[in-house]
């Protein structure tokens, strides 16, 4: 079981020229998963927050492609806020962490390279039932 210590901020390599900046990920170069699934969220409406969920196997880097938000993890047993403002930088988020996101800017896009396609039963999106699986319970389905 991972924990939110086990999420890291990652700098993201960066291109920089004077008419702007580049920054790549590339499979088996620079990220420690396959890339199977790009979504982005976007349109946020003011004070509207997402998330609110956890998954069994998923993995992701998150990046602020445009604007900032705010990524709350949840282990079960500690919760870090995690401030995002810079394309320059990813959130990789490791398998089992509850997460929630507010404080979406005017604008803002969230860019999220996930390590396997969507697939619902991946989800915990039960908070009571998500404190079962990290504590081990196994009569929750
Ligand atoms: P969800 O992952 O719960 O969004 P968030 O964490 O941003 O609040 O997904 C919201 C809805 O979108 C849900 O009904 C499933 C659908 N969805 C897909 O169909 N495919 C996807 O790749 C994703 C991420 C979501």
């Amino acid at each position: 079981m991972h924990s939110v210590f086990d999420c890291s901020i990652v700098d993201l390599p960066v291109v920089h020229r004077e008419n702007g900046n580049i920054s790549v990920l590339e499979n088996n170069q620079n990220i420690p998963f396959d890339i199977k699934r790009i979504y982005y969220l976007y349109d946020v409406p003011y004070g509207s927050e997402r998330g609110g969920h956890a998954h069994y196997e998923l993995e992701q880097y998150i990046i602020a492609a445009c604007g900032s938000f705010t990524f709350i993890l949840n282990d079960g047993n500690n919760i870090r806020e995690v401030f995002l403002n810079s394309p320059q930088k990813a959130l990789h988020i490791k398998p089992g962490i509850w997460r929630e996101i507010k404080d979406f800017s005017g604008g803002s896009i969230c860019l999220v390279l996930a390590s396997h396609q969507y697939s619902e039963s991946d989800y915990m999106r039960n908070y009571e039932d998500y404190l079962k699986y990290v504590n081990n319970d196994s009569s929750i389905s």
